[in-house]
């Protein structure tokens, strides 16, 4: 069984954030599925090893890793898939969404910065030139519907919402440039929805269990979205069913 029907055969991948929630996820399923014939996952933790599975270490505040890291996938060939499932909403008392300007802090939205938009436009800086040239190859990096700027009516959540906005700008930069001469690539956004994990346990408070997804759902959701993409698909951020979040 494969949930690739629109790639050529076998695909090559990689998770960033492979550790996480919704990243750990896409590593079962891209490891289960008979189209898939390498999955490289990359954490700053240590990952579990198994069949198809190469580990690898990429820690954002070091380019270094991540350049280590694309060397190493470059070895195997040119990838179909990257997903980037690394992410910042909060990090102990002193790092929490912001409800007001008056909790703006310098050192947390330059750190939140540094994982949510910075650390992804560098996987992209070393891992788009490995993309595939001849077939159907995604870049997907998890981003959120809060970051979208047309969509913001309540307000809150200023660090988050603004990284996640910097990165669908740097999403979009990197499809027009991509699209000058790899016909077939995609760089995209996805929206996960609301999804059981680190990230969010704080916040599930207020959300009806039939609208919280496990990371198992989240992934084969989002899997199927990349699955669809298709002409003109490039650039642009998509919510777990696949709609359009307008930026
Ligand atoms: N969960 C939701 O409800 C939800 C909703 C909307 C959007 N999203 C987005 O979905 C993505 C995945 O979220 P999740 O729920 O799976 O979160 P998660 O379980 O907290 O996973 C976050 C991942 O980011 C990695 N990471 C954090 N700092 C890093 C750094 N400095 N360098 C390298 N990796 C780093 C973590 O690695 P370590 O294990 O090394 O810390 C972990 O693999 C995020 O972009 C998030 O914003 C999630």
């Amino acid at each position: 069984m494969t949930r690739f029907s629109s790639f050529s055969r076998p695909l090559r991948t990689a998770v960033v954030g492979a550790s996480g929630g919704i990243g750990g996820a896409f590593v079962e399923l891209l490891v289960s599925d008979a189209a898939v014939e390498s999955v490289h996952v990359f954490s700053r933790r240590p990952l579990p090893a198994g069949n198809k599975l190469f580990r690898g270490r990429i820690d954002y505040d070091e380019e270094a890793s991540i350049a280590e890291a694309a060397a190493m996938v470059k070895e195997g060939g040119p990838l179909d898939l990257v997903l980037v499932a690394t992410g910042l909403l909060h990090d102990g008392a002193a790092l929490q969404p912001e409800k007001s300007f008056r909790s703006l802090d310098a050192g947390n939205l330059t750190r939140s910065f540094q994982i949510n938009a910075v650390g992804p436009g560098l996987i992209a800086k070393h891992f788009l030139p490995l993309l595939a040239r001849d077939r159907k190859a995604v870049f997907a990096a998890l981003s959120a519907r809060v970051g979208s700027i047309s969509d913001n009516h309540l307000g809150g959540w200023y660090g988050y919402r603004a990284t996640k906005a910097a990165l669908n700008m740097m999403i979009r930069c990197m499809a027009i440039e991509t699209g000058r001469n790899r016909k077939q690539a995609f760089c995209v956004g996805l929206h996960p929805g609301t999804v059981d994990s680190r990230l969010s346990q704080p916040f599930q408070g207020g959300v009806a269990q039939d609208k919280l997804f496990t990371p198992a759902i989240a992934a084969s959701h989002l899997l199927a979205v990349v699955d669809g993409l298709t002409t003109g698909d490039s650039g642009k951020l998509f919510a777990w069913d696949g709609k359009e979040i307008p930026f």
